[in-house]
């Protein structure tokens, strides 16, 4: 089975708890995953940010904020976890080992964050290579890579393909706007480049985008390959 890492923003699966997307990934990922081993990375949305922004009102260090940001990405992991009942492997792994020793149960491998100083993009990147994954995804908000936020600028330019060092330029010159902004953060794409393994970014926001590109290579996004040869359909 071909393994795929797919990186999913809090903001995307749980953009408020009354109007989330559990159910839509939950159906697409139970779909999916009877053609690929599947490892899906949960993000903490705009309640991460919540939970940051008091905790740095109360003089909370960093270290400590970047804690409770990891926690609410297990939360939402775990909506979604038991979301899946017995499609997936019914514990949020809390490191790439847990996720390499639940994988061999076939199931849907479901992780939150790690490790204080970044954040899940560079989660996703580290088990792609962990894992020897085939594909990873970043299933976001905008549908690909532009060469500033869309949202603020509609003349932004949009990559529809590019290679991992132009993603570590564009990344690390900050042209797609401060913080978490970004489409994915710079620890990410350096592991990129040095893993080799391609990356899709695509508009999360519906699953027929995800479940089109990996089964019938349609989609709408940006490949960041250093091979000119694109990576789907998979
Ligand atoms: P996210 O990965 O969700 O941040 O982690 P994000 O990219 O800003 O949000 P979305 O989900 O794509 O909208 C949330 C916060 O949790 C902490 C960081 O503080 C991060 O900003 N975090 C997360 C860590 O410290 N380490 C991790 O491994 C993951």
């Amino acid at each position: 089975m071909k393994k795929i890492v797919i990186s999913l923003g809090g903001s995307v699966l749980v953009p408020s708890l009354e109007s989330n997307r559990i159910k839509d990934y939950r159906d697409a990922l139970s779909g999916l995953s009877e053609k690929y081993q599947v490892f899906i990375v949960i993000g903490g949305g705009g309640e991460a940010r919540r939970y940051i922004d008091v905790a740095r009102s109360l003089g909370i260090d960093e270290a400590a904020s970047d804690e409770l940001g990891i926690m609410i990405t297990r939360i939402n992991a775990s909506l979604l976890l038991w979301a899946l009942g017995d499609f997936a492997y019914p514990a949020v792994a809390r490191d790439y080992t847990d996720a390499l020793k639940y994988a061999e149960s076939k199931k849907i491998v479901v992780m939150g964050g790690v490790t204080p100083g970044q954040t899940t993009d560079a989660v996703s990147a580290v088990l792609a290579e962990r894992v020897k994954a085939d594909l990873l995804i970043n299933a976001t908000s905008i549908d690909g890579i532009y060469s500033e936020d869309p949202k603020k600028n509609s003349s932004a330019e949009k990559f529809e393909t590019m290679t991992p060092e132009d993603l570590i330029s564009i990344v690390s010159e900050g042209k797609m706007g401060a913080g978490s902004n970004n489409v994915i953060d710079l620890v990410a794409a350096k592991i990129i480049q040095r893993s080799m393994i391609p990356l899709i970014v695509l508009d999360g926001t519906d699953t027929k985008n995800l479940t089109e590109a990996l089964v019938k290579g349609k989609f709408c996004g940006s490949v960041v390959s250093s091979s000119k040869k694109c990576p789907l359909p998979l």
